[in-house]
């Protein structure tokens, strides 16, 4: 990013960005902290980022919270995370409505503890109207689960094989109704789609900072943008094709 592009806003804004929020225990282990400090101040910047989303008119926000792998993880790491995400809708949600905040959840509510996943509906409920920006929070999600609830929600459904295409997937999933992401970050150098919005993400740019997640800022979430509207999207087609594409538009 030059200089001068260090406070503006590129032309081109994604509407929808995905972040794998990756880095948290190693920030926590280059101080000497426990890994839940990790979480706790990748929380802390989490708060930073929607400001910075909102900020720049980006409508859409998922962020890869919890996999349906990090139950694996150990027993303490994984309560104190359950604790994380509760203390977010405790103390959080009036700030978050505030803002215009339209909370949603990615994947499956049915491990957490009845309350929880009352409290987590309440939480989707109450912001529900809001439409500044869209927070999909994707807690115990994993794309391959998702894929496989769709497919048995379709059998369910009684839908016919022959009706079964990229649309009607798409409406089955638990992002239905959202636009697929323009943009995925993953912070902290780690270069992996980790089942994260694999079905959404098909045509998504990436980008890849070496930064830990707690120190992923407003600046460097200017600077994924700048590189975002650099890229050309092709979607299976040549550069030549996208540019005749662009100047009959602009026609
Ligand atoms: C990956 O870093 C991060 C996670 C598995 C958890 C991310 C969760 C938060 C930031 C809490 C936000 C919560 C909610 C529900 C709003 P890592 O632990 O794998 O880092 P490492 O690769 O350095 O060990």
């Amino acid at each position: 990013m030059s200089p001068d592009q260090k406070d503006s806003l590129p032309e081109r804004i994604p509407t929808h960005v995905g972040i794998i929020m990756d880095g948290n225990g190693r920030w926590a282990q280059a101080r000497g902290l426990p890994r839940l400090a990790g979480h706790r101040a990748g929380t802390e910047n989490l708060r930073r980022v929607i400001a910075a989303c909102i900020e720049f008119g980006i409508k859409y926000l998922t962020i890869y919270a919890f996999s349906t792998e990090n139950w694996a993880r150990p027993t303490d790491e994984v309560q104190g995370l359950l604790k994380i995400f509760e203390s977010v809708i405790d103390n959080e949600l009036q700030e978050l409505y505030d803002q215009g905040v339209q909370l949603r959840h990615l994947g499956r509510l049915d491990r957490l503890k009845p309350d929880f996943r009352a409290k987590v509906l309440k939480a989707i409920e109450f912001t529900r109207q809001n439409d500044r920006l869209v927070l999909n929070i994707a807690f115990n999600y994993g794309g391959r689960d998702e894929i496989v609830c769709a497919i048995q929600a379709m059998i369910r459904d009684g839908v016919d094989a022959d009706a079964v295409n990229d649309e009607l997937v798409s409406q089955y999933l638990f992002t239905a109704g959202i636009p697929d992401p323009d943009l995925i970050i993953r912070t902290s150098g780690e270069l992996r789609a980790s089942n994260f919005l694999i079905w959404q993400g098909a045509y998504s740019e990436w980008y890849f900072p070496a930064t830990y997640w707690p120190d992923f800022d407003r600046q460097e979430l200017l600077r994924a943008l700048h590189e975002f509207s650099q890229r050309q999207r092709r979607y299976g087609l040549t550069g030549e094709q996208i540019k005749t594409q662009k100047k009959k538009k602009q026609a």
